[in-house]
Parts: structure tokens; C-alpha cells; sequence
């Protein structure tokens, strides 16, 4: 089932999201909808507030990225409760995008290598350490569990020059191809 999406202005993307068990009602079915709705929105990552559940919990298929990183294909991951233990490598720039902000796109520079500690989705834990576009990915959808959001992370002169592409989204008038949750 297609899930309709958070867009900026919406106040659960400025929450910090809360952690779950394995008892949390209809994870798996949540988890299919989630991957269906990013998919269907030609997305990388999903977070759960971009789903309007302020949870910690996020799905990602680094699969469109496997022409520049072989070992990309079919790499999909739910990540549950994750937390993300250590930064390191260089510091990178990549342009980013993101589902809650249909129609922006900035570079925004971010640490190369993170070790993460997580469960997957049946709750076993798993520590790995990610570089490249996994690192990235993984960045970015994490901060929706905090409650940031890549434009926080761009320079204020930079941040100026959204202002009236953000205002557009958070009043409801950017409509992209997938279905939004209009802000009230
Ligand atoms: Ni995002």
C-alpha cells in the first residue's frame, strides 16, 4: 500500500522519533509499505516521519547507485533503532534530495564513514561499517529520526535562496508525482 509522505512545514519532521520493540503492531506490513512507497517515489531512503510516524525506523535501497559502486546491487536495508557510533574518513560532498523536499537538490558535505549499530527487521543487531553511498544514504535518513533535515546542513546564504521554494512546499503548493500529507 502506497503511504502518502511528510513535506516540509510538517512538525513530526522536526521531532526526535522514538524507539520500538518487536511487538509494535504491523512492523512488517509497515516495512512492505514503506519500500513500496519509496520505490513508487524513486527514492533511495525512507524514514519513518516521512511517513507520519515519528519511529526509528528506515528503509533504503542503495541498488540505483550500483554503476558507480558494483557491490550496490540489491543492497537494501531496514534499519531499526539505529545508531550511528562513530564518524570518520574524510569529509565528502554529494548532492542531495530528499522526499520531503520535492524539487530541491544541494550539496551538502557530510563525514565519508560511519559505523552503525542496529537491528534489522527481525530484530536481530548488527554493527557494520558503511562508506561511499551507503554512508550517505544512511546520513541523511538518520537525521530524519532526529529530526533534521539536509537544508539545515547548507550554508545560510545558501539557505536564503530556498526560501521561497520552502515556503511553496510547506503551503502546499509544490505538488510532486507521489501523494503528499498537506500541511495544515
Ligand atoms: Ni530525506
Amino acid at each position: 500500500m502506497l503511504l502518502p509522505i511528510t513535506v516540509y512545514g510538517n512538525p513530526i519532521l522536526r521531532k526526535k522519533a522514538r524507539e520500538i520493540g518487536p511487538d509494535y503492531d504491523g512492523l512488517k506490513e509497515l516495512i512492505e509499505n514503506m519500500y513500496e512507497t519509496m520505490y513508487k517515489a524513486d527514492g533511495v531512503g525512507l524514514a519513518a516521519p516521512q511517513i507520519n510516524k515519528s519511529i526509528r525506523l528506515i528503509v533504503f535501497d542503495a541498488s540505483p547507485f550500483e554503476e558507480d559502486e558494483p557491490e550496490l546491487k540489491g543492497f537494501r536495508k531496514v534499519l531499526i533503532n539505529p545508531e550511528i557510533i562513530e564518524f570518520a574518513g574524510e569529509e565528502e560532498t554529494f548532492n542531495e534530495g530528499c522526499l520531503s523536499l520535492p524539487g530541491i537538490r544541494e550539496d551538502v558535505i557530510r563525514p565519508g564513514k560511519i559505523k552503525i549499530r542496529y537491528h534489522d527487521e527481525d530484530f536481530k543487531e548488527h554493527i557494520d561499517e558503511w562508506e561511499g553511498v551507503r554512508a550517505r544514504i544512511v546520513q541523511h535518513e538518520y537525521d530524519h529520526l532526529e529530526g533534521k533535515l539536509f537544508v539545515d546542513k547548507i550554508s545560510p546564504i545558501r539557505r536564503r535562496l530556498l526560501t521561497s521554494k520552502l515556503t511553496a512546499i510547506s503551503k502546499g503548493k509544490t505538488q510532486p508525482e507521489y501523494r503528499i500529507i498537506p500541511n495544515k
